[in-house]
């Protein structure tokens, strides 16, 4: 557990415990170990004033070599019940006499050492035994030695219960320690824990109107009334907040609004767009239909005006009488030609007229119809021969499978083709009059369509390749292009057809869109 994550109130107990335990510790350490020194002092000091007395008693009895009355003396000693052996030596360092109650029988060396604590034991306050020799000296000359052996025990029994006494008392300053850190920090943290509880209402309230209040003068007071100022703060930013909030959105509804209506305008902008297309187309298609039409009705006009001629001639003959059998054979044959060529001529328009009334009525209405791909698209080019015979452009139309059918909008497949066509004679050949190729191949994915159209033009141009199926983008602004034809081809493939269109264009090689359509539509929208 780190002490981090602990309350400030336990991190607050602990550091009180810690600095009090170690001030006790270093004042009682050396109060003890002055008193221990202290104590052995007095001790040792007493015992050798008692040793030279009893040196002086000693001496006579000694000198007379008066054994009983040195007995008599020591024996006096029997009072003191720390010492725990007394003999006297002569100077052949014979006993002469001895006072030994407890009967120790260890050697004993009379060494002059004069004293020192025999500790034998080294225990905690154990000072073991004060030995004590004196020489037993009268008028200058010695005549043997005093030998005392002392007990120390009164002195560790003293210790001992200082030493319980301490221990006790700083047990009970510790726990009194704790209580008084206790009560001292509850004091200390009651303001700030009033103010934490009070953030926490806050944050989960929302209610910046609390305010925390507090007598005091001190930085706890003036802590109160910088947090009273900052909530004064937030709850005038709050409402700024949410006024400039309500007005913002306010403003986003607005030109969301703005912005629906816009959206709508374009939709009806684009439906528009792909209307006035259609009508364009449809009257390309008029023009075409003129045009086309103009060839075998000139011719048709042509036969039936030989006719009138070489039957007037028969007629006129006839009736004259003048006919003659070669010459009617001749006017007859010359009839019969040209009776066949009106016929044909007649067929061919009636042909054109049907081909192109069923292109400009898929255009108008749209509608979803089984149809052959293949030729579809070939009298989509017939439709457009007036312009493509300008150039001159070779029209190659290949299908994997001539017979293939196809569900969808033959109406939108002529407005996709008609816009590509024209991109091919308007901008892929125009500077470029000689082997224009257009390549038309149907092939079958799966359930889609594949129609990749090519053109072998200039390539579409560098400036406008990344954008080229958005609106308004044209290399011939000034020269009639609106560049809404590749967008409105885009659009169709993708929201009607719902296809997907993409290009690959190479300088002065070729233009290439490739379209993918399902076979058969079976979207539930109308187109
Ligand atoms: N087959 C093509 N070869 C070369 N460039 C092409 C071809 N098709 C389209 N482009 C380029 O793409 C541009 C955009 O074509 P788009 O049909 O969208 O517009 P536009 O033909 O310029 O104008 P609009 O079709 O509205 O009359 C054209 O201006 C032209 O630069
Ligand atoms: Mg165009």
């Amino acid at each position: 557990m780190k002490i981090i994550s602990l309350s400030i109130r336990s991190q607050l107990v602990i550091t009180f415990i810690i600095i009090f335990s170690f001030i006790v510790f270093i004042v009682t350490y050396f109060n003890f170990s002055s008193s221990i020194e202290q104590k052995k002092d007095s001790f040792l000091q007493n015992s050798l004033i008692e040793a030279n007395l009893l040196a002086e008693f000693s001496v006579t009895p000694l000198i007379f070599n008066d054994i009983e009355g040195a007995e008599e003396t020591l024996n006096k000693l029997n009072k003191d019940h720390n010492i725990l052996r007394v003999i006297i030596f002569d100077n052949d360092k014979n006993i002469f006499a001895q006072y030994n109650p407890s009967k120790k029988q260890s050697e004993i060396n009379p060494e002059f050492k004069e004293y020192y604590f025999d500790n034998m034991n080294k225990d905690f306050l154990n000072f073991g035994t004060l030995k004590i020799t004196i020489a037993l000296k009268h008028q200058g000359n010695i005549y043997g030695t005093l030998y005392i052996e002392k007990s120390t025990k009164i002195i560790t029994t003293i210790l001992k219960k200082v030493f319980n006494d301490i221990i006790f008392f700083t047990i009970i300053l510790l726990i009194i320690t704790y209580g008084v850190s206790i009560l001292l920090s509850d004091y200390l943290l009651k303001p700030i824990l009033h103010l934490a509880k009070t953030s926490e209402e806050i944050a989960k309230t929302r209610n910046y109107k609390i305010r925390v209040s507090h007598d005091s003068k001190n930085e706890i007071g003036s802590l109160y009334k910088a947090y009273n100022s900052l909530l004064m703060d937030m709850e005038k930013s709050t409402v700024n907040l949410e006024n400039q909030v309500s007005y913002r959105t306010n403003e986003l509804n607005k030109k969301r609004e703005l912005l629906e209506k816009s959206l709508k305008e374009l939709k009806e902008a684009q439906e528009q767009l792909i209307q006035s297309e259609k009508m364009s187309a449809l009257g390309n298609l008029v023009s075409g239909i003129a045009h086309e039409v103009n060839t075998p009705l000139g011719n048709a006009i042509t036969s039936s005006s030989i006719i009138k001629k070489e039957s007037n001639y028969l007629l006129q003959d006839l009736k004259n009488g003048t006919l003659k059998r070669s010459v009617m054979e001749s006017r007859l044959k010359v009839l019969n030609d040209s009776s066949s060529l009106l016929i044909k001529s007649l067929h061919y328009s009636s042909e054109l007229i049907k081909s192109f009334k069923q292109i400009s009525v898929d255009q108008v209405t749209n509608d979803v119809r089984e149809f052959n791909i293949k030729n579809y698209i070939e009298e989509i080019f017939l439709t457009n021969n007036n312009k493509l015979k300008t150039i001159p452009v070779e029209i190659i139309i290949k299908n994997e499978d001539d017979n293939l059918l196809i569900k969808t909008s033959p109406g939108v497949i002529a407005q996709i083709f008609n816009n590509l066509i024209q991109n091919s004679i308007i901008h892929g050949f125009s500077d470029f009059r000689t082997n224009a190729k257009i390549n038309v191949m149907i092939t079958i994915e799966e359930d889609m369509i594949k129609i990749v159209y090519e053109d072998n033009g200039k390539g579409i141009d560098l400036s406008i390749k990344e954008k080229i199926f958005e609106p308004f983008i044209t290399t011939k602004r000034n020269a009639g292009g609106t560049g809404l034809g590749l967008n409105i081809v885009y659009n169709l493939i993708y929201q009607k057809l719902k296809g997907s269109l993409t290009f690959k264009s190479e300088e002065n090689i070729s233009t290439q869109f490739i379209i993918k359509i399902p076979r058969t539509y079976s979207y539930e929208e109308k187109i």
